[in-house]
């Protein structure tokens, strides 16, 4: 984990409060694995006072590419950076998704903006010769945002676009009820859609993995602040930041 100071090469709106924000980093681009993120100080002042987390989004050579929404004071005040303003960011953070398996084809289901990180697995399942098929669901199609994926299908849940429903409800239109091992299932999204998917996968038997993307506070393993229920008897807890934000959905209890 490094901490840079790169500036802003590109920050622009692609949907209604949602943007696409640039940098470069030859040191992130070489070190980053898809599903880890970066701890951004998204003001110049002491306000917020705490970094707010992004999953790193896109890699193209040395340019890193956030995908966010605007929800609260960090993401508003990232939302009016501009090209040649000086960022300040930790990482890559957190833990990367396991790509390796004798899985062949990776369906990724994403709710909202919780596909961000799945432009970067994309990229890397395909060097890695899997399959992708893309699910990505959203309230409306005001929220949908397709960039850089692939085979994507859609849900909205007023069904201004796509299927009408959830992912959750268009992903059992496409997974036959026994699964399959030549299948492994990437989840990212708020905490209801991850808990119905990790239930779909376990009835299944499907190997599924969830990047969880809960509140934080230092983002590196000292305050305790982002604990998860581990449902393996060992530990009662994992720290989001630091042994996640990505889990085998075997492994968490989510409520
Ligand atoms: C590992 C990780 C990766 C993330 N990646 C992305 C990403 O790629 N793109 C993106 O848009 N967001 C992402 N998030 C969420 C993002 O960090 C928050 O939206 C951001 O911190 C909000 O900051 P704020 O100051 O704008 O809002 P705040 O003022 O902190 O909060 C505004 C409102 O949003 C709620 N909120 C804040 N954080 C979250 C959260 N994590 N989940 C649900 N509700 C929240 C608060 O409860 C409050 O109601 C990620 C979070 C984590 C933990
Ligand atoms: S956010 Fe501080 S320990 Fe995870």
């Amino acid at each position: 984990m490094i901490q840079i100071s790169p500036f802003v090469t590109d920050c622009r709106q692609i949907l209604e409060g949602i943007f696409v924000l640039s940098f470069r980093s030859a040191e992130i681009a070489r070190n980053a694995a898809p599903g880890q993120f970066v701890n951004i100080r998204c003001g110049d002042g002491c306000l917020p006072l705490l970094r707010r987390p992004f999953s790193i989004s896109r890699i193209e050579d040395d340019s890193i590419e956030l995908l966010f929404s605007v929800v609260g004071k960090g993401t508003s005040l990232l939302s009016q950076k501009r090209p040649g303003e000086p960022l300040d960011v930790l990482g890559p953070l957190g833990m990367p998704f396991k790509i390796h398996g004798p899985y062949e084809t990776a369906i990724l289901v994403g709710g909202g903006l919780g596909a961000a990180p799945f432009p970067f697995l994309t990229d890397v399942l395909l060097r890695e010769n899997k399959k992708v098929l893309t699910v990505v669901g959203a309230r409306s199609v005001k929220q949908l945002t397709v960039r850089h994926l692939l085979n994507v299908q859609l849900a909205t849940d007023d069904g201004s676009q796509g299927f009408r429903g959830t992912v959750i409800d268009l992903l059992k239109t496409i997974v036959p009820n026994d699964g399959s091992n030549s299948t492994k299932i990437f989840g990212c999204g708020p905490t209801k859609m991850l808990s119905a998917l990790s239930e779909f996968a376990r009835v299944r038997g499907m190997e599924c993995e969830l990047s969880l993307e809960g509140d934080m506070a230092c983002g590196m393993g000292l305050c305790q602040g982002c604990p998860v229920e581990r449902s393996d008897g060992k530990k009662k807890y994992s720290l989001v930041c630091v042994e996640g934000p990505t889990f085998n959905s075997k492994d968490i209890i989510l409520r």
